[in-house]
């Protein structure tokens, strides 16, 4: 693992140059896009560098990490549309080249099989953006979740709800209370990953992610399992290191 210590701003610029080099090099490659404040401003970086360096996303597909159960289509917090407001909308990809798990299916279980399926059949993730929750989740693979996890439901931890109800009005109840999430096996298929974590919330969670023993309580650990995992944090949340 691979650990990068920087102003948020050059951590930004260094995950951007990732994804860069990735797309320059294979147009075609399958991207894994994370929600959560952490990768924005490598999404403002991706955009600012489509625009002004022609940077093109046109042949290049993505996959969402998770989505919330039951949000309806045109809410604003709905994943799917978050994605499409932060960078989807701001690049190229082709139509219907960005997928998320189907949070509105009807037979939910069979929703996060395609959707492992879409990943497979699209040759699997090159290169994952992931964020880290102050539990360590990542995704919403929350603790306790299975190191060979695969797609599937899962229920909102009370601290998770707490921690996003800023983006429901800070109302709690608003918080969806369950979610589709990729399993930490199918984030670890991913060819690279890229985890950005800043601010001092994130210090213990990075603290056990890099140092901790590996274990379901902390699902970030698996990480350490990784043959290509690039950590980026800012000095706050590298503060327990
Ligand atoms: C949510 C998302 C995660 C994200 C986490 C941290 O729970 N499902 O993918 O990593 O929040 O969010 P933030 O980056 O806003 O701290």
């Amino acid at each position: 693992m691979e650990i990068v210590i920087a102003p948020a701003e050059e951590l930004a610029r260094i995950a951007a140059d990732a994804i860069e080099g990735l797309v320059r090099s294979k147009p075609e490659a399958v991207i894994g896009l994370a929600t959560g404040s952490s990768p924005l401003k490598v999404y403002d970086e991706l955009a600012r560098r489509h625009t002004q360096d022609g940077l093109s996303f046109a042949q290049t597909r993505a996959f969402m990490l998770d989505e919330y159960v039951g949000l309806p289509a045109e809410h604003p917090e709905r994943y799917r549309n978050v994605i499409e407001t932060e960078i989807a909308s701001r690049v190229d990809f082709a139509p219907d080249a960005v997928q998320g798990p189907d949070g509105l299916a009807d037979d939910l279980p069979a929703a996060c099989a395609a959707y492992e399926q879409a990943i497979v059949d699209a040759g699997g993730v090159d290169l994952q953006i992931l964020g880290i929750g102050t539990d360590g989740h990542i995704a919403f693979n929350e603790p306790g979740s299975s190191l060979a996890s695969r797609t599937r439901i899962k229920t909102l931890t009370a601290q998770t709800r707490e921690d996003n109800a800023r983006f429901f009005d800070d109302d709690i109840e608003q918080v969806p209370r369950h979610c589709l999430t990729q399993g930490l096996a199918t984030i670890m298929s991913a060819k690279h990953l890229v985890l950005l974590a800043t601010g001092k919330g994130k210090a213990e969670a990075v603290h056990q992610l890099a140092e901790g023993a590996i274990s379901a309580l902390w699902p970030a650990t698996v990480m350490q399992l990784h043959p290509h995992a690039t950590v980026l944090v800012d000095d706050a949340a590298a503060s327990r290191l």
